[in-house]
């Protein structure tokens, strides 16, 4: 049996709130996790700019819908691309080590592998400690004389971006967009696979990657709280939230609600057979059907061609690791899970 330890205020949330609807977190802030109300809060408006998670304004500049459009198709392409180039499946690939930072680097490698230094460096985890690091790499980096990228080598679509960006200014732009759009791939998907690996690895070999997936971001959704500044509409919706506040959607309770799930807290990818992840009442690993993540059709083949690999080499989480944490950051994971292949004795 393996522990997961919530970081303590993760923890105080389903102690404190597991099966509430709606409850009060803080004097301005009103958390929601009944499924109802939260779907009633996400229908009433679109994210704001500044709500959203990844085309949130760049160095002051709104992004604008069809921007962001484009740079998504972009960067799809990109995946595409690399996926190509994993059929048939490799068999040389040894993703043993600790998760999620080697699905990271296999992914970046992967899908970004071809580019110049000064862009791959923008996808180290490290640069997650501080936003301010981070813009310090890419001024750093956008200062460097010369193009982003050798004229005619072959670069991804995302940084030919950048590449065709001109003067300090553009260029830190452009960079900052190669960031926001490239980073999430690789952070997001070897984050959510580090998930499903720790709750249920080794999976039955029945046992299909999707089911897995969803089952992994119901108990460990990456996303797990959407957040929703005041606004006049959401008081009308349910008396206990005020009109100064905000609303913090709380899928990382929905998920596991005693009324919605038969045995919550059980990790049973085979629940998936009969259910509808687009329909399921309360599940939102990807935000509301008036709105979903434009990246979810890159993150699932991504992440299925990461359990594919890890299964097919006879990888499992080291059978001596029993605990992991999950530290209180913006993307909810199991921290430092450690794969090896396991010999097991023929039954
Ligand atoms: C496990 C992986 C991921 C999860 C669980 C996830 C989850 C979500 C959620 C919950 C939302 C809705 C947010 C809201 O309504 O406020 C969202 C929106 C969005 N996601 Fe994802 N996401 C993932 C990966 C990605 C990736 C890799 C990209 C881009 C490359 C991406 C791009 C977007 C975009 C563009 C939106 C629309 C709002 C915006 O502009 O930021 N997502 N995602």
């Amino acid at each position: 049996m393996r522990a997961t330890v919530f970081h303590p205020r993760l923890a105080a949330l389903f102690r404190e709130h597991l099966g509430q609807d709606v409850f009060r977190l803080e004097p301005d802030t009103v958390g929601v996790a009944g499924h109802d109300v939260a779907d009633r809060i996400l229908a009433a408006r679109r994210a704001t700019e500044t709500e959203r998670p990844t085309f949130k304004p760049l160095h002051g500049r709104s992004i604008s819908r069809s921007e962001a459009s484009s740079v998504m198709r972009t960067i799809g392409g990109d995946v595409r691309e690399a996926l190509k180039r994993t059929r048939p499946r490799p068999e040389d690939v040894d993703l043993s080590g600790s998760w999620p930072l080697r699905g990271h680097l296999f992914l970046r490698d992967l899908i970004l592998g071809r580019d110049p230094y000064r862009l791959r460096i923008l996808m180290s985890r490290n640069l997650e400690l501080t936003p301010k690091l981070t813009w310090t790499v890419i001024a750093a980096g956008a200062a460097l004389p010369g193009r982003v990228g050798r004229r005619n080598a072959p670069l991804t679509a995302i940084a030919g971006l950048t590449a065709d960006a001109t003067g300090y200014q553009e260029r830190r732009y452009a960079m900052g967009m190669y960031r926001r759009a490239a980073a999430p791939v690789c952070f997001t998907v070897s984050t959510l696979v580090t998930n499903a690996l720790w709750l249920g690895s080794p999976f039955a070999p029945e046992t299909p990657n999707r089911h897995v997936l969803y089952e992994a971001m119901r108990l460990l959704p990456p996303s797990w709280n959407i957040l929703r500044n005041a606004s006049p509409e959401f008081a009308a919706i349910d008396g206990r939230i005020e009109a100064g506040d905000d609303v913090l959607l709380l899928p990382l309770l929905a998920h596991r609600d005693p009324k919605l799930w038969k045995e919550p807290d059980e990790f049973r990818p085979e629940r998936w057979e009969n259910l509808d992840p687009d329909t399921a009442p309360g599940y939102l690993p990807f935000g509301h059907a008036s709105e979903r993540c434009w990246g979810r059709h890159m993150v699932m083949p991504l992440a299925e061609l990461l359990l594919d690999l890890i299964r097919g080499s006879g990888l499992e989480v080291a059978p001596g690791q029993s605990s992991a944490k999950v530290p209180l950051v913006g993307l909810l994971g199991v921290e430092d899970v450690r794969l090896t292949k396991v010999r097991r004795a023929a039954a």
